[in-house]
This record gives structure tokens, C-alpha cells and sequence, in this order.
């Protein structure tokens, strides 16, 4: 009998190799911690299009709700980015459907800055190296979810709109997510808007502001969005936890990921529930299908890894065998393991290899 279930989702490009060489060290982590995991692997995106036409069975949904916790390598390609089949699928059909099926709001997208990688971003030396950002961004609200949306035509133009809104539940339990992050680390939070000139972000703010009641060991501090971009760039080490809605959290996850000099490190989380304890999640790298490098076994698995140590933290409630991991990637890259995209000739299994031997070390 397992302790914990996982569904793990390789997806398209890169995804299967990056999540391949995760799952290696997934189950000697796991081993180490003498706890037993039952994977089961299924199809996402352009792979189930491709198997069974949708980009994400109803099946992997239901498989999806009833494991501890999801893996995903990455998904998309150009085939399947504007496929314009009748009736056939959009975006919002696959890990985006997960998302919201499994009601995955909060959106853990940590950037570090490594030291030894400091080359590799375009920070002065002192600035940024030892710079640890964790951007919380909402993830099923807002623009990107509220309606009205559309385009027609109006007064014989084209016309396109959205909807920015929240409402104070789904501010209050992202806010609520944000303090206690920021508990976990060094007591900071951020929260970006656009109270200035939004209504949407007045609410967001007033509804911040009432839950910072129940955390005063938290330091909140409000932004405004652009004024947080220009300050995260300017004094990235004065940053713990930013906090931001959908679209803002999406900006500015980015923006922080300059710290850590690449693409292939960065890890995420969609938590299904506040963090602290074990909460249902999603988890996968930040990067893309990497279509132009898939298939030679090079793409660089850091960012599937540390992922990996986000599940154990907050679906299987292991934040040891979260810190072990993460130790076990520092140390790899640290010794000279790098990748093609940080200068080095080292494979995606000899990336993972490096990190297995060093957990066992
Ligand atoms: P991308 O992240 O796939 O690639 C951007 C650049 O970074 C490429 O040069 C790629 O080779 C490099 N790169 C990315 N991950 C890497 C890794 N682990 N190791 C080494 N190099 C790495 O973004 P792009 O090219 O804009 O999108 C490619 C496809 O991925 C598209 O179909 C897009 O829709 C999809 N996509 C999927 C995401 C997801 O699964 N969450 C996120 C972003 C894009
Ligand atoms: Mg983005």
C-alpha cells in the first residue's frame, strides 16, 4: 500500500524528458525517506490530441482529483499552439482545465538567484546574488476567467473586452495563502495592485488589508503593480513574498525569474488549498515544450526537480526531504553540472544522475 499517489503528465517536447529524469530522483528521494509512492502517468495536451483528440481526458481529470498531487512536464508545441480544427480544442482545454477542475489558486512560483550562476543574469555583481523571490500569484480569477468577454463589432468597429473582477472570497483566500507563505520565510509580503485607478484592486486591497489583521507577525506592505516592477529590479534582496492577481502574478513571476540566470531552473506550484499542512497541488517547471531542443536529451531538468521538492513540501507534507532535494540541485550545479542553456555540456540524465549521487551522498 502506497503512502501517497501521484499522476504524472509528461506532456509535449521536453516535457516527457525533464519529467523522466525528475521521477528518477522522485523515487530515490522517496526511497531515502522511506515512504512508498504510487505514479501513474497519463497523457496531456499535444500527446492527447494526438492519442485520443482533446488536450485532456475527463479520465486525467478524475485521476487528477483523486492523487495527492500532479506532475507536469511541460505541454504545447507549434502544432498544436493554433490548431483551428472545428470544434477541436483551445488552450483553456488542457492544463488549464486541470487547474481549474482541481480549483488550483494559488500559484507558487519562487525565483532564486543561485551565486555561483550569477554570470548568467544581468544583474551587477551585489545586487541580485543572493535575491529569493516567491511570487503568489492567483491563478483561477480574474481578467483571464471573468466574464463578460468576447469580441464583436461595435459602431462598425471591431470591438474586444474583458472583465477584471474578484470578488472579496476569492481575494480573501489567496491573501490568506500569502500570509502564511510569508510565515514560512522571512515575514514579508507584498501585495501588488492597481488601486490607483481600478475598483477591482480597491476591493483587493481593502480585503488585504482585513485579513493582515489575523497575521500581525507578517510585515504587509501594498505596491502598486508598476511601481513593484521597477522596485523588484532596483532592490530584487528587499523582496520575500510578492502577492498579485492573476495578471499581475503572471508579469511579474517573469520579472522575478531574472534573478536566477535561467529559464530551466525555475519550479512551480498551483496549490489547491492555503499552503501549510498537506494541500492537493499541481506542480511543473516554469519553462515551455522547448520545441527547438526536444528530443536530444539536453534540456535542463533543475526546474522539473525543484518542483518535485515543492510537491513533497506541501502535498506530501515532507519539507526535509523538500530541503534534501533542493540541496542535492545546488550542489550539482554547483560542482560544474550544468546544461547546454548555462554554458555546460552536461545531459538531462546526467543532470539527474549528479542529483541522484549527491542524495545519496
Ligand atoms: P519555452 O520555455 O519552451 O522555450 C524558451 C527558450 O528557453 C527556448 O530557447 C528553449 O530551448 C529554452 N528552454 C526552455 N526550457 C528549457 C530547459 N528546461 N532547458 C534548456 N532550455 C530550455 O517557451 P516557448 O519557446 O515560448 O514555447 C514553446 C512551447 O511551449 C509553446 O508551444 C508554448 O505554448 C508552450 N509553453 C508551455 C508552457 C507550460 O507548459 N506551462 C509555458 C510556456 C510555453
Ligand atoms: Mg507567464
Amino acid at each position: 500500500m502506497a503512502d501517497f499517489s501521484i499522476l504524472a503528465l509528461g506532456g509535449d517536447g521536453i516535457g516527457p524528458e525533464v519529467l523522466a529524469a525528475a521521477l528518477d530522483v522522485t523515487e530515490v528521494a522517496s526511497g531515502l525517506a522511506g515512504i512508498r509512492l504510487d505514479i501513474a502517468e497519463d497523457l496531456l495536451h499535444g500527446a492527447a490530441w494526438e492519442a485520443h483528440g482533446t488536450f485532456c481526458r475527463e479520465e486525467t481529470v478524475t485521476a487528477a482529483r483523486a492523487a495527492d498531487a500532479v506532475l507536469v512536464g511541460a505541454v504545447g508545441g507549434p502544432e498544436w499552439d493554433d490548431i483551428r480544427v472545428p470544434g477541436g480544442p483551445e488552450m483553456q482545454d488542457g492544463l488549464m482545465r486541470l487547474r481549474k477542475a482541481l480549483d488550483a489558486y494559488a500559484g507558487l512560483r519562487p525565483a532564486r538567484a543561485w551565486p555561483e550562476l550569477g554570470r548568467f543574469t544581468p544583474f551587477r555583481a551585489g545586487l541580485a546574488e543572493r535575491a529569493d523571490i516567491m511570487v503568489l500569484r492567483e491563478m483561477t480569477g480574474g481578467v483571464m476567467f471573468a466574464s463578460p468577454r468576447g469580441q464583436e463589432r461595435r459602431a462598425g468597429r471591431r470591438y474586444g473586452f474583458d472583465t477584471a473582477a474578484y470578488d472579496e472570497d476569492e481575494i480573501a483566500r489567496i491573501a490568506h495563502a500569502g500570509f502564511r507563505l510569508a510565515r514560512t520565510r522571512k515575514g514579508r509580503l507584498v501585495s501588488a495592485d492597481k488601486a490607483n485607478v481600478m475598483e477591482s484592486y480597491k476591493l483587493w486591497r481593502a480585503v488585504v488589508t482585513e485579513v493582515a489583521a489575523e497575521y500581525p507577525d507578517v510585515t504587509l506592505t501594498h505596491m502598486y503593480a508598476d511601481n513593484c516592477a521597477f522596485q523588484m529590479m532596483r532592490t530584487p534582496l528587499a523582496f520575500d513574498v510578492v502577492m498579485g492577481c492573476n495578471l499581475i502574478g503572471d508579469f511579474l513571476s517573469d520579472l522575478a525569474a531574472v534573478v536566477s540566470g535561467s529559464l530551466g531552473l525555475l519550479p512551480s506550484a498551483c496549490l489547491c488549498g492555503s499552503p501549510g499542512g498537506r494541500v492537493k497541488g499541481i506542480y511543473e517547471p516554469v519553462h515551455g515544450s522547448a520545441p527547438d531542443i526536444a528530443g536530444q536529451g539536453i534540456a535542463n531538468p533543475a526546474g522539473t526537480i525543484l518542483s518535485v521538492a515543492m510537491m513533497f513540501e506541501h502535498s506530501l507534507a515532507l519539507p526535509a526531504v523538500a530541503r534534501r532535494i533542493e540541496a542535492a540541485v545546488e550542489r550539482a550545479l554547483v560542482s560544474g553540472h550544468l546544461t547546454p542553456d548555462l554554458g555546460g555540456t552536461a545531459t538531462t540524465r546526467g543532470f539527474a544522475d549528479a542529483v541522484i549521487a549527491e542524495l545519496r551522498a
